[in-house]
């Protein structure tokens, strides 16, 4: 019975111990508010619309303005350099295949307008 009552009074103590670390640690608590650094890694929207833009294994048509140099004559931004760099951070001279599915990370915004000069009506 001591032996047991023992333990038990161990088993809180460690219990209080675990839980005032853990009310004293920054990490804690803070995590909430740090939402900045975390959507400094959130893909941005597409501010026009993507309907319609082909994206199969010969021909990504958003790259037909977002990839240097092409992008500065369409006065689009070009990917960003991180699109470049494979699994072990080696950087490859085209996209990476992990994103070259630009619509699996891009949404476009609700709202988003055809860009001026797109007809539509692409298949
Ligand atoms: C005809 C040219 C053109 C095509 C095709 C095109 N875009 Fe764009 N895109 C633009 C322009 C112009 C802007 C506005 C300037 C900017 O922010 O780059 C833009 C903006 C963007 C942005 C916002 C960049 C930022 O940092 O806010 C993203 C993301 C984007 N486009 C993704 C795409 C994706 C994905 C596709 C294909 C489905 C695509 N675009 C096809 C011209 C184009
Ligand atoms: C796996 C997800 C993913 C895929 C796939 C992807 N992107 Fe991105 N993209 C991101 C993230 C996250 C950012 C913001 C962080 C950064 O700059 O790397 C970004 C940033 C961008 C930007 C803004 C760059 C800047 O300097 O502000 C453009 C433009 C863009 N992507 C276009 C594209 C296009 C075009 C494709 C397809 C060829 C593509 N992305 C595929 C995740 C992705």
């Amino acid at each position: 019975m001591d032996v047991l009552n023992l333990s038990l009074k161990r088993i809180f103590w460690v219990g209080v111990v675990v839980v005032l670390a853990l009310a004293a640690s920054p990490g804690v608590g803070a995590a909430e508010t740090d939402a900045p650094s975390d959507a400094a890694s959130q893909p941005p929207l597409v501010p026009h619309s993507i309907d319609g833009y082909k994206i199969t294994h010969d021909l990504n048509e958003c790259l037909t303005c977002h990839q240097p140099p092409a992008n500065e004559k369409a006065g689009a931004r070009k990917v960003s350099d991180a699109h470049y760099v494979w699994r072990k951070g080696e950087r490859l001279d085209k996209i990476a295949a992990t994103r070259f599915i630009c619509t699996q990370c891009h949404m476009a915004k609700p709202d988003a307008k055809p860009l001026p000069g797109d007809t539509g009506g692409r298949q």
